[in-house]
């Protein structure tokens, strides 16, 4: 981050914040189109989060107080937060073995209960794709594509992203396949959206600043490791954390500021070498869970992927996490619920029943997953593999 930017987001009624308002504009411009050019959609809108991104998308398809929305039952509270903020019902769909919902869960729903289907290809997988587009389309839902571990995959050589009516994708990324529903998502962004508060953007650009010397060292991977055990043990508040009424729509999404469009239009610009590191790390992760006689995740033939994270099923998953932890080593547990990290009473209050989906939470108590990002090394991935064997 420059100080400019740290000058001009604090102040914005100097000439230089003055101008600063239409940088903004321009820099999320920027980022849209040059986003809409990567993912092959018509149109691209920068929010401030996923969810700010979901909710608009799920007000463009309509979805009024009342109405139902299918949800991957292996998904965390940001999916659904948006959900509840348009006042619509969540309906949890059991997952398969891709980690994705199982499309036989779409074809027993009674046609018209399911206004919107959320796709979440999980990690980057897709699943059955086909299938369950076909249920969709069998049930009358119209879908969208949750594509936030999904950048750059594609389909029978199409993008993800590119099959539903629109996508949420990474980093608060909303796309759309058509010029209606473009429209229509620019009239809700003028009814409900404002740009992110320059204080927020700043406050937010300060704390990356001074995490960034600790970024994917083995302390941030030790601290990450102990904060997500004091907030399951203290409840304490972030952004994934159950609110005690979901917000009234109006003022709720905001749209991406200056900083952050900025800061990921450069992201999108490295893409290539992140997505290169990514694909090394999948096929060096793969050749060691070979030799160990750990199993492959499946991919389907159809899909090219990049994936984010890598699963596999475990016996003795919260050992093999809490090992990892304390040695500063990223073997993640998440999502540790069907909607991380709510648990307990929490779940019905979004409308999970326990029970409801036991493949999902079956696959709760097992799973656990590890990086592809340049956080991997060789040396990293021989002591998760010790870990991994050892218990
Ligand atoms: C599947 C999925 N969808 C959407 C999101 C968007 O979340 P946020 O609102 O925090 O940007 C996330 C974030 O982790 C996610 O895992």
């Amino acid at each position: 981050m420059q100080i400019a930017d740290f000058i001009t987001a604090l102040n914005p009624s100097t000439s230089s914040g003055r101008a600063a308002a239409n940088i903004e504009s321009t820099w999320r411009r920027k980022y849209e189109e040059a986003f809409a050019r990567f993912a092959d959609a018509h149109g691209a809108r920068a929010f401030g989060l996923g969810r700010h991104a979901l909710a608009i998308l799920l007000k463009a398809l309509d979805i009024q107080p009342g109405d139902k929305v299918g949800v991957c039952a292996f998904t965390c509270l940001a999916v659904v937060e948006a959900v509840r903020v348009c006042n619509a019902i969540p309906v949890y769909l059991d997952i398969d073995e891709h980690l994705c919902i199982d499309p036989q869960e779409i074809l027993i729903q009674d046609y018209g209960t399911l206004k919107v289907v959320i796709l979440q290809h999980t990690f980057g997988n897709p699943g059955r794709l086909d299938q369950l587009l076909a249920a969709c389309e069998k049930i009358g839902a119209k879908t969208i594509e949750d594509c936030a571990h999904a950048p750059d995959c594609t389909w029978n050589n199409k993008k993800l992203g590119t099959f539903g009516e629109g996508a949420v994708g990474q980093g608060g990324m909303l796309t759309v396949n058509s010029s209606r529903l473009l429209a229509e998502v620019d009239r809700q962004i003028k009814r409900f959206a404002a740009p992110v508060s320059k204080r927020t953007e700043l406050i937010t650009a300060c704390r990356k600043w001074l995490y960034h010397p600790f970024s994917q060292s083995r302390l941030d991977c030790y601290l990450g490791y102990q904060y997500s055990r004091l907030r399951s043990m203290l409840r304490a508040r972030g952004t994934s954390f159950l609110k005690d009424g979901f917000p009234v729509l109006a003022g709720y999404p905001r749209q991406a500021g200056e900083m952050k469009a900025k800061e990921k239009l450069k992201q999108l610009e490295e893409w290539p070498k992140l997505k290169q590191t990514r694909l090394q790390n999948t096929a060096m992760i793969e050749e060691y869970f070979s030799n160990a006689g750990l199993s492959l995740w499946p991919k389907p033939p159809q899909a090219n992927i990049t994936l984010m994270r890598y699963p596999l099923r475990v016996y003795k998953k919260w050992e093999i996490v809490h090992k990892g932890g304390i040695r500063g080593l990223d073997i993640a547990g998440w999502y540790s619920s069907p909607v991380h990290p709510l648990g307990g009473k929490d779940l019905a209050k979004v409308d999970y029943k326990e029970g409801s989906c036991p493949r999902a939470e079956g696959t709760i108590e097992r799973l656990i997953h590890l990086p592809t990002d340049e956080s991997l090394n060789e040396r990293k991935m021989k002591a998760m593999i010790r870990i991994i064997t050892d218990l």
